[in-house]
């Protein structure tokens, strides 16, 4: 039996696997520009965030109907279960599909149905976060949150995501402000490729209760401070930071110094099927590359409850699960 855990830092649209992605492009009537799964996997290096991003959206031409969404959630759902996940916190896009011209009621009705039933098939609680993206302007996101309006009882935060160089956080105050007004809870992807500074003001401007990835703040040791003593959890994604190589290596991941410092970090997927890996599976490579003990893993696991968006009596019995929790 695997470690349970939460995944807090996963795009619904980065578990698109080659193989499904070519089952909806036939289903669909979309033409991918590669000859099979296997030539899709060969494109899967990748420079730096942009060029994944290019793929990434790419891909999603494939996802038209509620049932492709509908089917790309259940299907993460099934491999997370089997890698331990009690509770996931999943990322989407909504305007990623909206210019495609498919409806932000069909993204997450078409999610929500598959979410829905994730307790009783695959022993997962869900939560949605809608995901704003930053190389878009304010406007854009607003007018998303509008639109997202009549399917507020499905959304648990707000998020932002997308390409971070040169576009910081700060532009997004009043949409975050807005989102708040709401009742939706606030996180933000800083300090992955843009600086610390971008985690400051993510903090500061927009309220966030959580980081994501927040690997630059290394860079502050006056943030670093911040974050542990505000016990702010950062969802940090190891694989994911050497595909896009934000980190040389995994053995050369800041982790077990990060843990040191204090932080309150949790370890998460971020786009599996393009880097590499499940949630499981990057707790499998960490304790390999980077020598993590069992308490050290065990307390990974502790922290990602710690960090999730759940009320507290289900935090506890999934903090009591970790507790119990036997490695083999
Ligand atoms: N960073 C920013 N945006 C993203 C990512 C990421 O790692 N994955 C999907 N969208
Ligand atoms: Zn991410």
């Amino acid at each position: 039996m695997p470690l349970p855990k939460a995944e807090l830092h996963l795009h619904i649209e980065g578990t698109l696997e080659p193989e499904l992605a070519f089952a909806l492009a036939e289903r669909n009537g979309v033409e991918l520009p590669y000859a099979d799964a296997d030539a899709l996997r060969e494109a899967y290096r990748f420079e730096d965030l942009q060029s994944f991003l290019d793929l990434y959206y790419e891909l999603m031409a494939v996802l038209r109907e509620e049932a492709d969404f509908e089917e790309l959630a259940d299907a993460y759902l099934a491999r997370a279960a089997a890698q331990g996940v009690r509770h996931a916190e999943i990322f989407f896009d909504p305007q990623a599909h909206t210019e495609r011209g498919v409806d932000i009621g069909t993204v997450i009705e078409g999610l929500g149905r598959a979410l829905d039933r994730g307790e009783e098939r695959h022993g997962i609680t869900t939560g949605l976060i809608l995901c704003f993206l930053r190389d878009k302007r304010a406007e854009s996101a607003l007018a998303t949150l509008e639109s997202a309006k009549p399917y507020l009882h499905r959304l648990t935060a707000v998020g932002l995501d997308s390409a971070e160089a040169g576009n910081p956080p700060g532009a997004f105050a009043a949409v975050y402000e807005a989102a708040a007004a709401l009742g939706l809870r606030k996180v933000a992807h800083a300090g992955e490729e843009g600086p610390a500074a971008y985690v400051r003001e993510a903090l500061d401007v927009l309220g966030v209760e959580r980081v994501d990835h927040g690997l630059r703040c290394l860079d502050d040791p006056g943030l670093v401070e911040r974050l542990a003593r505000e016990r702010i959890p950062l969802t940090l994604c190891p694989l994911s930071n050497v595909r896009l190589r934000v980190v040389d290596t995994l053995a050369d991941h800041p982790l077990p110094r990060m843990m040191d410092a204090g932080l309150l970090c949790t370890v998460n997927s971020d786009d599996p099927a393009y880097f590499g890996g499940y949630v499981g599976d990057t707790f499998h490579a960490l304790r390999d590359a980077l020598g993590l003990d069992e308490e050290r893993l065990r307390e990974l696991a502790r922290n990602s409850f710690e960090a999730a968006f759940l009320p507290e009596e289900r935090k506890r019995a999934y903090l009591a699960e970790v507790a119990a929790y036997e490695f083999e």
